[in-house]
């Protein structure tokens, strides 16, 4: 509490004289080293009052099938939001009352939605937003669908901030009281599009839905939130984007420093997959810890639409069917070929961090490689074993790589309440949003694949007389 309040004052103080120079923004809360923004405004710059704010950030893991949130503030932990299922009682328990569907319902009106809808409800349900958003073109002029999503999105995001901040008002008035909160949030966004210019529609997208949260300013319906955003958009400036309160961050990068936040890593190289209803995100990452300050390089992150819904409707199933330990055989037969992909990406994933860590340098920094199967999908025991069984097919032993060593994507044991859902191991759902919703001063330093340098290729050997084609020649002459 004490070491909070001096934080808070050495912060309020650091940044009210850097306000003189510029306008602190969420920058300040996502890369500097100490802590929170400060305040902002000239009233809190002119008043102690200011002290009394308190730092809220969101972390929004923003899925195809299911949205869920967390947040962090000033006191240092987490709590996971979890809306519907908030007073549950055992019962009547499910991990997805403590999601939002990502679904946002159109009425014949145009009338705009969260889903579920209701029985009587008429229109379309809108689905897969955030894959419709990584796949918008920014070059040449959008088409009206792609217009749509924009727009949906935003709507979809805005609405998630609200309500998440009305769940917190209303279940963490204690917290709150006395003090004014200044929000932020960190959404979550497929690893290789943070990668790719296809994060310049999502930084956009999320500008819009913080600007309409921020102001209460949620549009009725499609045609007014289609014309909203772009009245909107024009104040977003591409050079202060990493300024705004609202950023997107790698899902799979936030799955990785819970685990780092839970205090269970040591410096090795690790890898995670977050498997989710429309996708599989796959994560290597290596974690240091050199005089205490921590670092991640990620070594390579991929993304494939091989999610276990996907996956069902490729074989003309429901998810569910999946998630079933003892799958029928001809379920097993229509599933080879979508294994076969699995594996390939999982290859693909390793191969790639290999090729950054060194010819045979895996295997002598270590001889198992723990990996995590964190999202919905990661309790699917076909999912798991075709991602171990890419080790036998694509013949990793070969190629000097670690054998793989299944791990349970660990609760943190301080700094997170998962309220309702505390024991009833589920973690592995929410590990996303926790791991976006601590602001990245309070985490490792995380130097994403692209600027990760690929290891050079080793000197090729060079017996001491003469060339090996050339001893050879003579050997067989
Ligand atoms: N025990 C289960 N039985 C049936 N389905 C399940 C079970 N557990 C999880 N699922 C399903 O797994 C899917 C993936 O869940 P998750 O919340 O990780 O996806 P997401 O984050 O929305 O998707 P993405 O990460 O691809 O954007 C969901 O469709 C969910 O319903
Ligand atoms: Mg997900």
């Amino acid at each position: 509490m004490t070491w909070n309040w001096y934080r808070r004052m050495r912060n309020f103080v650091k940044n009210a004289r850097r306000a003189e120079e510029k306008t602190p923004d969420a920058r300040d809360f996502a890369d500097e080293n100490d802590g929170p923004p400060a305040p902002v405004d000239d009233s809190a710059r002119e008043s102690a009052s200011a002290a009394e704010k308190i730092y809220i950030n969101l972390g929004i893991d923003f899925g195809t099938s299911f949205t869920k949130v967390g947040f962090w503030d000033s006191n240092e932990e987490t709590i996971i939001v979890t809306f519907e299922a908030c007073g549950k009682d055992e019962e009547i328990f499910s991990p997805e009352e403590a999601m939002i569907p990502s679904i946002v319902s159109v009425g014949d009106d145009g009338t705009l939605s969260m889903a579920p809808a209701s029985a009587e409800f008429s229109g379309v349900q809108e689905r897969y937003l955030k894959i419709r958003l990584a796949e918008i073109e920014k070059s040449g002029l959008l088409t009206d669908n792609e217009k749509k999503t924009r727009a949906l999105s935003s709507w979809f995001l805005a609405t998630v901030v609200l309500r998440a901040q009305e769940w917190i008002r209303q279940n963490e008035e204690e917290r709150l009281r006395g003090h004014e909160a200044a929000w932020s949030a960190n959404v979550g966004v497929p690893v290789e599009y943070c990668d790719s210019p296809a994060i310049d529609t999502f930084r956009e997208a999320l500008f819009v839905a913080w600007t309409w949260a921020e102001n209460d300013e949620i549009p009725g319906t499609l045609e007014s939130a289609i014309s909203l955003y772009e009245e909107t958009v024009r104040s977003f400036d591409p050079d202060r984007c990493e300024h705004y309160k609202c950023q997107p961050a790698a899902e799979v990068v936030a799955g990785a420093r819970s685990f780092l936040l839970s205090g269970e890593a040591k410096p090795e190289t690790y890898v995670y997959f977050d498997v989710g209803g429309g996708t599989v995100d796959g994560v290597v990452f290596n974690y240091q810890n050199p005089g205490g300050t921590q670092r991640v390089d990620v070594y390579s992150a991929k993304v494939a639409a091989l999610g276990i819904s996907e996956v069902a409707k490729r074989i003309g199933r429901e998810g569910a069917d999946l998630f079933n330990d003892d799958l029928a055989p001809e379920v097993c037969e229509s599933l080879e070929p979508v294994g076969e992909e699995v594996q390939q990406f999982v290859s693909d994933v390793i191969l790639a961090a290999n090729k950054k860590i060194g010819k045979g340098k895996w295997i002598q920094r270590q001889e198992d490689i723990r990996i995590f199967l964190g999202g919905g999908g990661g309790n699917s025991k076909w999912y798991r074993e075709s991602v171990h069984s890419a080790y036998e097919e694509h013949c990793f032993g070969a190629c000097d790589i670690p054998r793989f060593q299944e791990a349970a994507v660990p609760e943190p044991r301080k700094g997170l309440d998962m309220r309702e859902m505390k024991g009833r191991g589920v973690f592995y759902r929410f590990a996303i949003a926790y791991g976006l919703s601590v602001p990245k001063a309070e985490g490792p330093k995380i130097e994403l694949a692209s600027r990760i340098e690929p290891a050079p290729d080793p000197e090729p050997w060079t017996p001491p007389f003469g060339r090996y084609e050339d001893s050879k020649d003579s050997s067989s002459d």
